[in-house]
């Protein structure tokens, strides 16, 4: 059975859902997105990502394609044509359809959504915990607006595979931004978790921002700073948080194992606290 997928106010088939060739998401990456997971047929944090969706329009002058309240009603309607109980929801707004021009034209934005149904709770790398490999940040300068200009982060993610490894950290002047599509994090001997502070370099993790959150409730110090490779590999603990892998236990950098090269503890804390904190707010 095909998905019903959501193009610009209809609920089609995806075989029948279709864009112009001229959006200009198609032709210039000219688009921003937002992944939301869903568990027992609720979103986790639907407000965070709303928002941020807000601010990645204002930051590109793009207009809102629907209000935040439609928005919602949107990811329920298609949760309900989907049968969804448990995956994402993947959303794009693009500027909209025009003749190829750098300049921005003065049209409606298009918006889509579609469901993806697969298991988020129970994955192998959480349980394991999961191999990175370090590598040059090559993406562009406004990481904290949250582009469809995947291309870096495919390659990345390609690299990695490459290596044997699962995932990808980014390097900028020495210091860790993040992951290929994660907030990237280390815990040190004395406890306290170090992440890489909010600024132009990174995207603001709706999942960040609820474990810091979580943390401190937990009695558990953050500090938010870069860090190095260096720093990581020699931390007691290593992972990573994003909408669809929440807290994802790091095992090894580049070849070396982190700790006891075993999930650590704090991670494996935090993921079980969001997941549960999550799941009470969940809507
Ligand atoms: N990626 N940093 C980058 C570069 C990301 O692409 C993502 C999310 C995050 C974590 O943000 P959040 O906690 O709000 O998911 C950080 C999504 C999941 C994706 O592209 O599929």
């Amino acid at each position: 059975m095909s998905r019903i997928v959501y193009v610009n106010g209809e609920y089609l088939p995806e075989e029948d859902a279709k864009i112009s060739v001229f959006d200009r998401g198609f032709l210039m990456a000219d688009a921003v997105y937002e992944v939301t997971s869903i568990i027992d047929g609720k979103m986790l944090d639907f407000a965070g990502h709303a928002t941020r969706l807000e601010r990645s329009l204002n930051e590109i002058d793009m207009k809102q394609p629907c209000t935040m309240a439609e928005l919602e009603a949107i990811h329920r309607e298609l949760m309900a044509r989907n049968d969804l109980t448990e995956g994402l929801i993947y959303l794009q707004v693009s500027r909209g359809v025009a003749d190829r021009d750098f300049v921005y034209p003065d049209v409606a934005p298009t918006l889509v959504l579609f469901t993806q149904a697969k298991s988020v709770l129970d994955s192998p790398l959480a349980k394991n915990g999961m191999k990175v490999i370090s590598i040059p940040d090559i993406r562009w300068g406004r990481r904290d607006i949250k582009t469809v200009q995947l291309l870096a982060p495919s390659m990345g993610k390609m690299a990695a595979k490459a290596a044997g490894a699962d995932d990808a950290w980014l390097v900028e002047d020495g210091f860790v931004t993040e992951g290929t599509s994660n907030n990237a994090y280390i815990v040190l001997e004395n406890g306290t978790i170090v992440t890489r502070d909010l600024s132009h370099d990174i995207l603001s993790g709706i999942t960040r921002a609820a474990v810091l959150r979580f943390a401190a409730e937990a009695q558990i110090k953050v500090e938010e700073r870069p860090f190095t490779i260096d720093e990581a590999k020699a931390a007691k603990e290593a992972f990573v948080t994003s909408a669809t892998t929440f807290v994802g236990p790091v095992v090894e950098i580049d070849g070396t194992e982190i700790g006891d090269g075993k999930v650590g503890n704090t991670a494996r804390r935090l993921r079980e606290i969001y997941l549960a904190e999550s799941l009470k707010s969940a809507i």
